[in-house]
């Protein structure tokens, strides 16, 4: 009896917690904002229709097999990817298809280190980095 209200009150809490996001993957944007202050003291918010635009660009510079995010995550974040350089599937970049997405400083890191230089050929900025993520979290 106890049990199935427990239950009963998890389920309940489940969309609601949904909703409020990860405090790992809110914390990671605080050090990028307070990176990107430190940058530009007038820097106010990160932007998802920029960060939008980041995965969708194609840019040069970059190793020529990854012009774009979407060489390797898709054009839709919430589908799997494949690695366009070894051709290993990659699960979905949305946060909505995979909540445990930019949780993990240290992964998050490597990965825009990588998967930047890749692309642009050079780091994401603290904003880029901070609008990418405002995207995915809320595609
Ligand atoms: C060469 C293929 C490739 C390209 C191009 C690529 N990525 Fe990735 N990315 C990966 C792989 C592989 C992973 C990790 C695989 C996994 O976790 O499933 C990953 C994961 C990430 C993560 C870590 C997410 C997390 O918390 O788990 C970030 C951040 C990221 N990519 C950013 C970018 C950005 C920004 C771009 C475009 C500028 C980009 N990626 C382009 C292959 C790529």
């Amino acid at each position: 009896m106890k049990r199935s209200i427990l239950m009963a009150a998890m389920l309940a809490l489940a969309p609601a917690l949904a909703l409020a996001g990860d405090p790992r993957r809110d914390a990671i944007l605080s050090d990028y904002a307070a990176e990107a202050r430190r940058v530009d003291p007038a820097f106010a918010a990160f932007s998802a229709q920029r960060g939008e635009t980041l995965f969708r660009s194609r840019w040069s510079g970059g190793d020529p097999r990854t012009p774009s995010c979407t060489a390797c995550h898709t054009a839709d974040p919430r589908q799997p990817g494949q690695n366009a350089k070894t051709g290993r599937p990659i699960d979905p970049v949305a946060v909505s298809a995979n909540p445990r997405r930019f949780t993990d400083k240290a992964t998050v890191e490597k990965h825009f280190m990588r998967d930047c230089k890749s692309v642009l050929g050079r780091e994401c900025t603290p904003v880029e980095k901070g609008d990418y993520i405002a995207f995915m979290a809320g595609y």
